[in-house]
């Protein structure tokens, strides 16, 4: 199994001698399945070179800041969305002051700044220096703001000397990367996620349907299964695959979803991300509609209402803790607290898909969620593997309190 398949990783690589091992952890987290890019400081570059780590990773290495070609390809504020995780190995003495002091004058530590994905920092230096109690108040801090720390390690060092402040091998770094994803937050329990769109067949050659691609459920899918649950997905029809040790569901129309989800009842949490369409045609024309030639005029659908699925499973006697999407252009927050109320649900995530860039068929989002206080948590934008992640902690931390 690849514990990192899919995962996106930004590894820094400071200036120490240890930097020769990056390269083996570029290796490492690419076997695991991760994408991995990297961003060089200038004494990293010293002793690695840029060229290696491009070869390794597949991809151009970021190396400056106030390089604009560069930052058109791929700036530091879309690195920091990009990551699932910035993993910086090796961290030196000067890397940990300047990120503890909250320092932004290299590419690095600007995108550690601007990231709100986990951070993690293998640090590498002299036994001295990893003991002097700058670098431990340093250590400290980072710590208390959920800055991960792998390692140092100890043993024989470059300079001679012995003591703590080698850097872990490629091989642990790479487990100890895996290990940032898999929480146990739902270890025990069964999730039914619900994600895409559907299909209202019209005739047997057309439909009704809309822009979902199933992202954002597939996401919450993989972030549960990571987080130790059961997970179920019934999806509508999206191009997307399987995520690992899911059980998924294909459905096509609102009212196969709503079935496929029963069947798969009880569940301990649900999560309705898909953009079920709200109306069917009355009748599915058994053969292919023609064009009326004898007539200019259009062609009128009769519509009926179909099955609100989350709002049927809400009600239940066995009902589980129920998470809805409200998908929005316009008075998000109030549209989304109105459903919230309606559907009888424990939390809403609410998405402005006006906004261009996230929500519908994109690569990444931003949310608000709000709990039946009408409580708002906001998670700014990221991709929807990580804002999917921060969900299920979220929503995990929110069913323990229930
Ligand atoms: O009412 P609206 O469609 O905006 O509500 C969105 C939420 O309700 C989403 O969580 C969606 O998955 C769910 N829903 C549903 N069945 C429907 C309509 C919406 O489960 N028929």
């Amino acid at each position: 199994m690849q514990r990192l398949y899919r995962k996106r990783i930004v590894l820094g690589v400071g200036g120490g001698i240890a930097a020769y091992k990056s390269a083996e952890l570029v290796r490492r987290l690419r076997d695991q399945g991760a994408e991995v890019r990297v961003v060089m400081t200038s004494g990293g570059r010293e002793f690695i070179t840029p060229l290696t780590l491009q070869a390794l990773s597949g991809h151009p290495v970021h190396l400056d800041l106030l390089d604009t070609a560069a930052e058109a390809a791929m700036g530091h504020i879309e690195l920091a969305r990009w990551a699932d995780l910035v993993l910086i190995a090796p961290a030196t003495a000067d890397l940990m002051a300047r990120l503890a002091q909250g320092v932004a004058n290299d590419l690095l530590t600007t995108v550690v700044l601007a990231t709100n994905a986990p951070i993690a920092l293998a640090p590498a230096m002299n036994q001295a220096m990893w003991a002097d109690p700058a670098t431990q108040a340093n250590r400290q801090l980072l710590e208390q703001r959920g800055i991960r720390l792998f390692g140092p390690g100890s043993g024989s060092q470059a300079c001679g000397d012995i003591g703590m402040g080698r850097m872990l091998e490629a091989d642990e770094l790479a487990h100890a990367a895996a290990d940032c994803f898999d929480t146990g937050l739902l270890t025990g329990l069964h999730l039914l996620i619900t994600a895409g769109p559907t299909q209202e067949n019209i005739d047997p050659v057309r439909y009704i349907t809309n822009h979902s691609s199933g992202k954002m459920g597939f996401a919450l899918a993989e972030a549960a299964v990571e987080a130790g649950a059961r997970v179920t997905l019934v999806s509508g029809p999206v191009f997307l695959p399987t995520p690992d040790r899911v059980q998924r569901i294909d459905v096509v129309s609102a009212r196969d979803m709503l079935a496929a989800c029963e069947a798969a009842m009880p569940c301990d949490l649900l999560i309705a991300a898909a953009a079920v369409a709200d109306y069917r045609p009355e009748v599915v024309a058994p053969h292919k509609l023609k064009k009326d030639p004898t007539s200019g005029e259009g062609l009128l659908l009769q519509m009926v209402r179909n099955p609100d699925i989350l709002a049927t499973l809400a009600g239940r006697e066995d009902r589980p803790f129920s998470v809805g999407f409200a998908a929005e252009t316009e008075n998000l927050l109030e549209y989304a607290t109105r459903k919230l109320r309606d559907k009888n649900l424990d939390l809403i995530v609410a998405n402005d898909v006006a906004n261009p860039g996230i929500g519908f068929n994109s690569e990444e989002n931003a949310v608000t969620v709000i709990d039946r206080q009408q409580r708002e948590t906001r998670f700014s934008q990221a991709s929807k593997g990580h804002i999917a992640r921060q969900l299920i902690a979220f929503i995990a931390d929110r069913y323990r309190q229930a």
